[in-house]
């Protein structure tokens, strides 16, 4: 799948399913957006949340001078909708914000999907003031447990799915050394398993809808969630490892041009 695939793919499928992240991590034993956000509260200057999706990080951030940008009009309504905002639309690279003008950028599960990535660093690094700082969170594929590895098992099997085709795989575990080739100084890069709670059809439900995956017919869609809500069950737990990575940008920064 091309840039030019994918980004059609995405804008469909945000389009069918705004607030779909915020709603599966709202099965979460605690939240993936407040872990996130920890390093960014009491930060000086303007907070980009990139690619907010419906901007759950923004009442995590309340006193923060916080702005949302995401490319999904529909995205953009779901976080208006839940009285969220400022919120622009606009592509991650091509940010309507002028040279170092923004303390923070907040990417909550984004990286891995958007496209072209080294323009999207780029742009984050032009938006960003020296010093400034970026926190990000992305899926891990390591961390799970030997039954957290049936569970996803059973979840693939179900969505007759082997992966999800993300653009940008090495912005996973191997962000922080991405960030370093790309000019900022890492200040921690954690892994944090946390559990969804896989305990009625609606959560199943939701989980096979929450997956990046292309080629799923509705027929199969449908068959997974009937599979997958026999699975659930009260106390099925299933493991979802995120990593954490917190980067600062250097004071000294070779000289830069506005855009
Ligand atoms: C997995 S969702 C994450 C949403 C939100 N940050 C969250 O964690 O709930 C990815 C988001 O990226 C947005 N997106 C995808 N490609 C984009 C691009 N090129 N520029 C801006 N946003 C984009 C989608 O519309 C979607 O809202």
């Amino acid at each position: 799948m091309d840039d030019e695939d994918w980004r059609r793919f995405i804008t469909a499928y945000h389009h069918e399913h705004p607030g779909i992240t915020e709603q599966l991590f709202s099965l979460a034993d605690t939240s993936p957006y407040a872990w996130l956000a920890e390093p960014l509260v009491g930060v000086e200057g303007a907070v980009l949340d990139l690619a907010c999706g419906s901007a759950p990080t923004r009442d995590q951030l309340p006193d923060a001078d916080w702005v949302g940008i995401d490319l999904s009009a529909a995205e953009l309504a779901e976080a208006a909708r839940r009285g969220r905002g400022p919120l622009v639309r606009a592509g991650a690279d091509a940010l309507p914000m002028a040279f170092a003008s923004a303390g923070a950028v907040c990417a909550a599960m984004c990286l891995p999907v958007l496209t072209p990535l080294p323009q999207v660093l780029a742009e984050i690094r032009r938006v960003l003031r020296p010093g400034g700082t970026l926190a990000a969170l992305v899926p891990s594929q390591s961390g799970l447990s030997p039954s957290g590895v049936l569970g996803w098992l059973r979840v693939m099997a179900a969505l007759r799915a082997v992966r999800q085709p993300w653009p940008n795989p090495q912005a996973r575990d191997g962000l922080a050394a991405l960030l370093r080739d790309a000019g900022f100084r890492v200040r921690c890069d954690q892994r944090r398993v946390f559990t969804l709670a896989i305990d009625s059809a609606d959560a199943a439900a939701l989980l096979a809808e929450a997956l990046y995956l292309p080629g799923l017919t509705a027929r199969r869609a449908q068959a997974a969630k009937r599979s997958l809500a026999r699975w659930a069950a009260p106390g099925r737990r299933l493991e979802l490892p995120l990593r954490r990575v917190v980067a600062d940008l250097p004071t000294e920064q070779p000289s830069q041009e506005p855009r």
